[in-house]
This record gives structure tokens, sequence and C-alpha cells, in this order.
């Protein structure tokens, strides 16, 4: 067996392929968050008022580190919802803005900026992006066929999340920004996965998940956004609001006293960033790259499916999505979980059904033979694979 899988506290009956919805967290980090969890319940005036502050900043000089940016220019939320609730919310959208994204951002978003264009009177643009891509050049020129001279700003996602495409987020941002363009990044799925410098990608406001590929506890993740646009409304009034005792960051006072509530999961941090450097991630991340995308021409065989980009870092992280034609995505993910004991996600998005596997460190070939097999078994005794 694959001596980090031990360090995992998945349940050992399921092949698990879906470590892109909601990570998994390594032993290690989880006994730091229950240590958290039993610091506050023992003293919990100290820690909350006294002590958290400074945990939370540490943890926030801790992330900072890793992702190339201000201390105070991140805050820490629980998901990228949030994050992103927090900027589109208070975006100041007026009648006849436009927002350009692409037509494969996650409906959560899709979903939080339809409703308030509505509000606004402005309006949400999901641009097509053709599948399979060919190229970044093709994503780029595609994406910016939606821009008019009405469009505010860019929303778009740094890794997909139905489509596990990585895009070419530099090459769009800088073009964004020379056309005068506020560039918006959900890179939920990047922290941790990919390399992050936000300094050098020079996005305006950036949003990732810690609790999927940095392997936090879930409910860590966080909002970076760039001096010039804070500190925006909080989602929820506290005392950071109009402070007695204001920090010399209002985006921090903003966004961090949220009333009561266990922050344990965002002073895991540096423990998590630790376990990579005990565990050589690095190295560890560039193996599951490669044995991800290594299969995944195989998969488009056995699936009748398509792959959806070269397959390339340029491309592909740890995640790999295959359009499949499949007339019920929810009764062959129950089957896959039921008979075979697989957790894989299969998920309509618009006309489309994508099937995506994760790999991460604590996976071998055989947990994606496992897979190959019991598709191999579906589509020959069953219609479900079209
Ligand atoms: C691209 C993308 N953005 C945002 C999110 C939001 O995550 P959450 O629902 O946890 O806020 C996800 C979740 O998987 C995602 O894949």
């Amino acid at each position: 067996m694959n001596p980090i899988r031990s360090q995992f506290i998945l349940n050992p009956d399921i092949t698990h392929l879906n470590h892109g919805s909601f990570g998994a967290c390594p032993i290690p980090i989880f006994n730091d968050y229950q240590k958290w969890q039993l610091e506050l319940e023992k003293n919990t005036f100290n820690f909350f008022v006294k002590q958290g502050p400074v945990l939370l900043e540490k943890s926030r000089v801790a992330l900072g580190n890793f992702i190339g940016c201000d201390k105070d220019d991140v805050v820490f939320t629980m998901n990228p919802s949030y994050a992103l609730n927090i900027v589109i919310k208070d975006f100041g959208l007026k009648a006849g803005d436009e927002i350009l994204a692409t037509d494969i951002e996650y409906g959560a978003m899709d979903r939080t900026w339809n409703h308030y264009c509505k509000k606004a009177g402005a309006k949400y643009v999901r641009q097509h992006i053709s599948l399979p891509v060919t190229s970044k050049e093709q994503i780029i020129e595609e994406f910016f066929q939606g821009l008019t001279s009405k469009t505010k700003a860019i929303f778009i996602s740094h890794i997909t999340s139905t489509t596990a495409l990585r895009l070419p987020i530099e090459e769009i941002c800088k073009r964004a920004q020379a056309e005068g363009l506020i560039t918006i990044v959900d890179g939920a799925h990047v922290p941790g996965h990919i390399d992050l410098n936000l300094q050098e990608l020079d996005a305006d406001i950036y949003t990732g998940a810690c609790h999927k590929w940095l392997l936090t506890p879930k409910g860590s993740s966080f909002l970076y956004v760039k001096k010039e646009f804070q500190p925006f409304d909080p989602l929820l009034i506290s005392w950071g609001f109009e402070s007695d005792m204001p920090s010399e960051s209002q985006f921090i006072d903003h966004h961090q006293l949220q009333g009561t509530r266990d922050y344990s999961a965002f002073l895991t941090i540096p423990a998590a960033l630790q376990f990579r450097e005990d565990n050589n991630w690095n190295q560890v991340a560039a193996d599951c790259r490669k044995l991800a995308q290594a299969n995944y021409e195989r998969f488009a065989e056995v699936t009748g499916g398509t792959i959806l980009c070269p397959i390339s870092d340029d491309f592909l992280g740890q995640m790999c999505s295959l359009s499949i034609n499949c007339p019920d995505p929810v009764a062959l993910q129950e089957l896959l979980y039921n008979k075979y004991r697989i957790e894989i996600p299969v998920m309509p998005h618009d006309d489309k059904v994508f099937i995506r596997y994760s790999i991460n460190g604590y996976h071998t070939q055989q947990d994606l033979d496992t897979l190959f097999e019991a598709l191999e078994e579906i589509k020959a005794t069953s219609n479900m694979l079209g």
C-alpha cells in the first residue's frame, strides 16, 4: 500500500477519487485542528479575545508567505462561496454593467453573480469556451470575444470545477488589466495543487480553498483583495465594523470578526504547510499529476467519452474530467458508489455530463484500475454510458 495512505483519515473501504470536491485531511493536520478546538473550549475568553487575533495573524502570515501576498491583504473565510459573496454583493454593480465570465464556472458562483447582476440591472456574461480546448490561445481568444464597452470586470476560474481545466489565468489577467478591467479569479482548487504567487499573478481579487488541496480540515478558505479595492462590506456586520479599536487594516477588521465562531480550521495552515514540507509534497504533487495524466486517454476509450484538453501541465493538475454520454448522471454516480465502492463525481453542466477523477498522495495506479474495471463492466452491461 502507498505509505502516505495511512496518514489519511479516509474510509479504507472506499476508492476515493473525489479529492476535488471536499479535500481530505491527514491525521497530523486533523490532530492540530482538534488541539485548537480543545484550547478554545478550555479557556474561551482568552482564546477568542486575546490569543485568537494573534494566532489568526500568524496563520495569515504563513498563508501569505505560501501564496505570495501581504498578511493584511488576505482574510480567512469558511469557503470560496463566502469569499466571493463578499465581493459580489458589494461590487457596486450598476445598470448596464457587464461581468465577463466563461460558461465553465462553478454553478454556485454563476448563481451569485446572476442574482446581484439582476438586482442591479447588470449582465453576467457566460462566454462560451469550446471543448475540448486545443490551446491557450484558443481559450484567450474565445474568452475575450465576450468583451464589450460595458464590461467592468472579468470573473474566471484558475482551475475549473466540472471540467477540471487549468485556464491561462496569467495571460488573461494581463490582457484584462490592459483593457482597464478588474480581475477576479476563482482559485478554489489552486492552493496546494499548483503553484500560486499572487504578487506575480497580480489579479485584483482572488479566492482559494485550503481544505481541498492544502489538506486542512473543512471550513478553511481565503479572500485576497488588493489594497486599492479593500475593504468591501462584511457579509456579517460585527465588532470589526466601525471598530472601537481599529487595527491597521480595515479589511481585516471587517472580515475577521464575525461573531462567535470556531476558527480552528484557519489555525491549521502552519501545520498543513509543515505536513507538505515533511512529506516532500511538491514531488508528491508532481507524481500525482503524472499518474492522473497518464491514465486520461484510457478513460476516454473505456467510457466512449472525450478528454477535454491536450495532456500537459499547461491544462491539467491532479484532476482529469471527461465529457461522457450519460443519460442519468445521478444513477451512474450512485452505481459506482453502491456497487463498486468508488466515490467519484458525475456532474451535469449545461447540456453535458462530466466524470472527474482526482489524484492525491494517497493514491496508486490500483485506484484508477479499480475505476477502469468498474466503467468497463458498466459499459458492457448497461446503457448508462451511452
Ligand atoms: C471552481 C470552484 N469555485 C468555487 C467553489 C466553491 O466552493 P464552496 O462551495 O465550498 O464554497 C468550488 C467548489 O468546489 C469550485 O470548484
